[in-house]
């Protein structure tokens, strides 16, 4: 029988650089003869695409609750899951994705304030007790982050979503809820200084991967 793949997240808050840093990721363990499939949260197949369309949606048509937010979050999720992540990592092949759990812990638990409790009730509800095996965790000050987020939309002349439509503080606490979960789960977790240049970035990247990834192919 194939070795179950093996699952890595990047996580951070707006305009951390996780785009560039994850295909940098990607390429990085398919050099090492991996077989490497990339995919994000929420979202990742399309019907969790649709549900994204709906968590991202700026119109101002009504208010979207946080429970509603939450339970969204969590059913993307889950479609996500079966229809993608575990069948994957089945077949032997490494799923790096673009935010997972953690997000809802630091943005939903964090940002809106919803209870620690209630997250992990839907988590274990869609997850059992699937959790990545390293989480790079790319941390800047959310005031770095935002004005990154404002040159990036100025080049592209994109709209705000959502939730980049949120105030300094909901990103200041999204950034100490990352960190709090960073501090519960070391093991798990490795902490990526996002301010630094990108080649810097990746350098503190290769050491956390070739130092963890080599044991996971014995
Ligand atoms: P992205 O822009 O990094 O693709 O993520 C979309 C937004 O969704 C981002 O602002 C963070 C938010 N988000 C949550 O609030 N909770 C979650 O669980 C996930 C996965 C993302």
């Amino acid at each position: 029988m194939k070795q179950r793949g093996r699952f890595i997240t990047l996580e951070g808050g707006e305009g951390v650089g996780k785009s560039t840093n994850l295909q940098w990721v990607v390429e990085w363990l398919k050099q090492q003869g991996l077989t490497v499939i990339s995919s994000r949260e929420p979202g990742g197949t399309p019907r969790a695409e649709a549900i994204r369309e709906l968590l991202l949606d700026p119109a101002p048509v009504e208010p979207l609750s946080s429970d509603a937010e939450l339970l969204l979050m969590f059913a993307a999720r889950a479609q996500h899951l079966n229809e993608k992540i575990l069948p994957a990592l089945k077949q032997g092949a490494w799923v790096v994705c673009d935010r997972f759990t953690d997000a809802t812990y630091a943005y939903q638990g964090g940002g809106r304030g919803i209870n620690v409790e209630r997250i992990a009730t839907l988590e274990r509800f869609v997850q059992h007790d699937l959790q990545p095996d390293l989480t790079l965790l790319l941390d800047m000050p959310a005031e770095a982050g935002a004005q990154r987020v404002a040159s990036r939309l100025s080049q592209s002349g994109g709209e705000r979503d959502r939730f980049e439509r949120e105030q300094q503080a909901f990103f200041s606490a999204v950034r100490d809820a990352y960190l709090q979960r960073a501090q519960q789960a070391p093991q798990r977790f490795a902490v990526i200084d996002a301010e630094q240049s990108l080649e810097a970035v990746q350098a503190s990247i290769e050491c956390v991967l070739a130092e963890r990834v080599p044991s996971w192919m014995r």
